[in-house]
């Protein structure tokens, strides 16, 4: 069956892209980079880091900001991934994300691939980055449907029913293996406002772990 594709500009490259794709898809196919965090392949996009954010102009339209890995492909749309306005956009969120989850490595990578430097909020000491990876993975994959969000604002959290875990959580593991906290932590951020970033940042010697960290390309680590 012939594939219906649509047309559409990214970052000024006019690319025939399949219909029913998203963004993130479409940009992926051709190698444009665009930074995840919620997003994860087979589990259905949740739109909740906005760390995917791009500018979209819909056929003329005002460029609007929206996220790549829930935002459909249609004729016509111009989208800019690396604009001043998405730059800045990305970069706060990811310093915040690094401010309330310091030691999630992948928080760490992504911060440090934007150039950040150091932190300006207040940092807490969280392990979860409320991907809700976990939950999905739960729901979709393992049939479990163990898990999900609980609270708001500050107090939201991953949690099971009423704090229990029920009869249809097998112990799979699966949200474990999908979470980004339980990635071998970076250890390298330890005072308030500090940054650490040196695996990705490779002009720097990292020695912030004792046996190599995940990801990390130091000499503990080679590739
Ligand atoms: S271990 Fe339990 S909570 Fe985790 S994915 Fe498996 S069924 Fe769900
Ligand atoms: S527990 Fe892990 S996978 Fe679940 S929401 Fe938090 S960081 Fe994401
Ligand atoms: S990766 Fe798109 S919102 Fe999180």
């Amino acid at each position: 069956m012939k594939r219906e594709t649509v047309h559409i500009t990214i970052d000024g490259r006019l690319l025939e892209v399949e219909k029913g794709s998203t963004v993130l898809q479409a940009g992926r196919e051709f190698g444009i980079h665009i930074p995840t965090m919620c997003f994860m392949e087979h589990l259905t996009p949740y739109g909740g880091c906005r760390i995917c954010v791009v500018e979209i102009a819909n056929n003329g339209s005002k460029p609007f900001v929206d996220t790549a890995c829930t935002y459909e492909v249609r004729d016509g749309l111009v989208i800019q991934t690396k604009s001043p306005r998405i730059i800045r956009a990305r970069k706060m969120l990811a310093e915040l994300m690094v401010a309330s989850a310091p030691n999630v490595k992948i928080a760490q990578d992504i911060a440090a691939r934007m150039g950040l430097l150091k932190v300006r909020f207040p940092m807490e000491d969280n392990r979860c980055v409320l991907c809700g990876l976990c939950i999905r993975m739960c729901y979709e994959q393992m049939d479990g449907r163990a898990l999900g969000f609980a609270g708001r604002g500050m107090d939201r959290k991953v949690s099971m029913p009423f704090e229990v875990r029920p009869d249809t959580c097998r112990l799979c593991r699966g949200c474990d293996f999908v979470c980004p906290g339980v990635v071998v932590p970076c250890h390298g951020v330890k005072d308030p406002g500090e940054f650490c970033g040196k695996c990705v940042r490779l002009d720097e010697i990292p020695n912030c772990c004792e046996f190599g960290t995940f990801g990390c390309f130091c000499e503990h680590n080679p590739l």
